[in-house]
């Protein structure tokens, strides 16, 4: 069987299983599901951020052509908030009062025969509000202080004693703005009753805790819901909740007795699925003359919504990145008058990285050391926190062939000092550890007559590759050719698949792939144990390998037959298996269980007149583990460098300060990078398979986001010598 030993490190870069249906337009994302005499319904919105609905006119709504139902906080059902987990919270119920929380929160929803009928009876709802005023910044003394509630602090040593014993120190604060998750694919729900049986297509990024919740709010057995998500058009943690429109649109089919669609605005997904919250962070850092770090200190603010839990540590991490004997992280959160927030890309880690990789930058500018020296002189070999070994870390290999790559040897020390023609030339860099996540995860495999292989699970694929990778370590583990293996996602009659987050799916599923892949070998072992045609009988599951579509002696790969024929002795037109993955505990293993690490190097190009910056160069090394497919693996992290980019340089979402209105809601005013903005980008790959789960990998779908913030404000402040320690990082702010 295959094992962490067995394999190389980084697997063919295979085409996307799903690529033909996805460029032939046959993919069927969940807008494009209906069902027959579907109703379409749009939503409407508060206009103020914070007070009570003190009028509300629907008639003229009601008597609309086409209109089916309004239903607004005067005629919804009670509904019971749904089930918490300790990464995803759910977010406040949809109208069940007529209290406004946020500019944007929802306040009606209305059903008719088409869309446009639809829209046009949500623009006849009167609305007159009682306003009061809102918090929305970040630093309003009124706000309620969040503190730890999930235990996420932690420190040792002594950081006060620490600091003052250091030869050098740095004390910056640094911040960051909300930004916006924006999936190309708008978020869409359809929902269908039959009696007390639901169905529901929905973007989301976890189908089962999609079946969960909606069981819950609905008082329905969950066995009666079934959630399909085959394809979503993107994530990036805005679809991890289950969030008020998934709600509204399942009530709306329950109120109407038709099935009913909903898809959002560009608009509502800047109010509806979620942000990354503002932040602002203090960051005091200790060393001895030779760049020893001796005492740490994070200390991160950002924001909370009004009566909901999202709660997104963003300095927590900071205290297992470095060996310093003295560390201490603090978050606490503001509650404020804002749009839900949930995870974006690396939740805490896009926001603390940035802020202690640009506070390490200015301790190796005070140290008149290079920063990337700083960093291995500083480099944890064990998890500081937990005095465990890493189950994998080749962050030193991605410092030293990242550095190689790059051609680091090459910078000049001092900043404002490398040029090209007008260009002002600067490298940067940062290092990144990703924090480690691996959610409980179930699949299900069967091997059938004609040799064909079967697998599927809940868990969906937002376009991470999560189908060609799993169909990959399928072939792999039953010996079989990809276009033997068929792999079902996205359905909740499927076993539980885990949420398609925090990096962890790859990891999760593949465990559950590799422990179902094992159990149809043993069945088909089971079958022949006492079968005298077998050449495989009395062969153990330890005593075999899989390929060509056989089971064989892993001594005599002469002994051993096909699927096909031990199925077809036994009269059997399939054999199948459950395989389950839960992580083991870090002590019972004796390994502090490993994200990914990575470092990256980035040349960037400032114009002094304008103010303009180009991101010229980046390489990126990358411990992902043992990498299953080289080219879905380089997608992601590539796709997260663009976000990275864009963090650093382009993306805010501005809210009025009057009115808690964002104001660039839109793809014209938010910016994201273009084509234009990215350079090509270097990714490469090292280390080892990890030891923490029997495939050895590490998920790469948020490391590739992290680091790039300080790495070109690092960049920056090399080419330029001025320190930027708010993003984005603008031309205003350079000139
Ligand atoms: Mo990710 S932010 O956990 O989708």
């Amino acid at each position: 069987m295959t094992t962490v030993e067995a394999v190389r490190l980084v697997g063919p870069g295979v085409d996307r299983v799903d690529g033909p249906l996805k460029v032939t337009g046959s993919a069927p994302y969940p807008a494009d599901f209906g069902f027959p005499e579907m109703a379409h319904a749009v939503l409407v919105r508060a206009t103020v951020p914070a007070g009570r609905i003190r009028a509300i006119e629907t008639a003229a709504a009601e008597a609309a052509p086409g209109v089916l139902a309004v239903i607004t906080h005067r005629n919804a059902s009670h509904l019971v908030r749904g089930p918490d987990t300790p990464v995803w919270r759910q977010p406040p119920l949809p109208l069940q009062d007529d209290r406004i929380l946020f500019y944007g929160q929802y306040v009606a929803v209305v059903a008719a025969e088409t869309e446009q009928q639809a829209t046009a009876a949500a623009r006849l709802i009167e609305i007159g509000y009682e306003q009061t005023e809102p918090l929305l910044e970040l630093d309003d003394p009124r706000a309620e202080i969040v503190t730890n509630p999930w235990g996420t602090d932690s420190h040792r040593g002594d950081v006060t004693a620490g600091l003052a014993s250091a030869d050098v120190t740095v004390d910056a604060t640094y911040s960051t703005p909300d930004e916006t998750n924006n999936p190309m694919g708008l978020f869409a729900t359809v929902a269908s009753w039959d009696g007390d049986s639901l169905t529901v297509h929905d973007s989301t990024q976890w189908p089962h805790g999609v079946r969960e919740a909606l069981a819950a709010i609905f008082a329905v057995p969950e066995s009666g819901v079934r959630v399909l998500a085959p394809f979503v058009g993107g994530g990036f943690g805005g679809a991890l909740r289950v969030w008020p429109h998934v709600i509204l649109t399942v009530l709306a089919a329950r109120t109407t007795k038709r099935p009913v669609k909903l898809v959002l605005t560009r608009p509502e997904m800047f109010t509806g699925v979620g942000h990354r919250t503002r932040t602002a962070q203090h960051v005091r850092l200790g060393a001895d003359r030779r760049g020893r770090l001796i005492a740490l200190s994070h200390e991160g603010k950002n924001s909370i919504a009004m009566e909901d839990d999202n709660y997104e540590p963003v300095a927590a991490d900071s205290v297992w990145a470095y060996a310093c004997p003295n560390a201490d992280v603090r978050d606490v959160q503001a509650r404020l008058n804002i749009p839900y927030p949930t995870s974006m890309r690396a939740p805490g880690q896009a926001q603390g990285n940035f802020a202690l990789e640009s506070a390490l930058d200015e301790l190796a500018y005070a140290l008149h050391m290079d920063p990337l020296e700083l960093r291995l002189r500083n480099h944890a070999d064990d998890h500081p926190q937990l005095g465990l070994p890493f189950s994998s870390k080749a962050l030193r290999a991605c410092y030293e062939q990242g550095a190689e790559r790059f051609g680091w040897q090459d910078r000049a020390p001092r900043p404002h000092s490398m040029h090209d023609g007008n260009w002002l030339v600067g490298y940067g860099m940062a290092g990144v550890s990703f924090f480690w996540f691996q959610p409980p995860c179930k699949a299900r495999a069967s091997i059938r007559a004609d040799g064909t292989a079967y697998v599927r699970s809940s868990a969906t694929d937002i376009g991470t590759g999560t189908y060609t990778v799993m169909t990959q370590l399928v072939a792999e583990l039953l010996g079989l050719r990809l276009d033997q293996v068929r792999l079902g996602l996205g359905d909740t009659d499927m076993p539980a698949g885990g949420v398609e987050g925090g990096s962890g799916l790859t990891a999760a599923l593949g465990t559950a792939v590799w422990a179902a892949c094992r159990g149809v070998i043993r069945e088909c072992l089971d079958r022949v144990a006492n079968d005298p045609a077998s050449p495989l009988r009395g062969c153990g599951l330890d005593d075999v390998t899989a390929a060509d579509g056989r089971i064989q002696c892993a001594c005599d790969a002469s002994r051993g037959e096909a699927y096909s024929d031990i199925l077809a002795r036994q009269g059997l037109d399939e054999l199948t298996a459950d395989g389950d993955s839960a992580p083991p505990e870090p002590k019972d293993v004796g390994m502090a269980p490993a994200g990914a690490f990575a470092a990256r190097f980035v040349e960037v190009r400032v114009d002094p007149d304008l103010g303009l910056v180009r991101v010229a160069r980046v390489v990126s090394a990358i411990d992902g583990g043992r990498i299953l497919n080289e080219k879905t693996a380089t997608s992601q992290v590539t796709g997260g460098t663009v976000g990275g980019i864009g963090m650093a340089l382009l993306e805010e979402t501005v809210t009025d300060p009057g009115n808690g209105r964002i104001t660039n809601a839109n793809f014209g005013d938010y910016l994201v990078p273009v084509n234009a903005d990215i350079p090509d980008l270097d990714v490469f790959f090292v280390g080892e398979p990890d030891r923490f789960n029997p495939i050895g990998v590490k998920g790469v779908g948020e490391v590739g986001l992290v680091g790039m913030a300080a790495a070109i404000a690092n960049a920056v402040f090399h080419a330029t010598g001025k320190r930027i320690r708010s993003l984005p990082i603008t031309a205003d702010q350079l000139l």
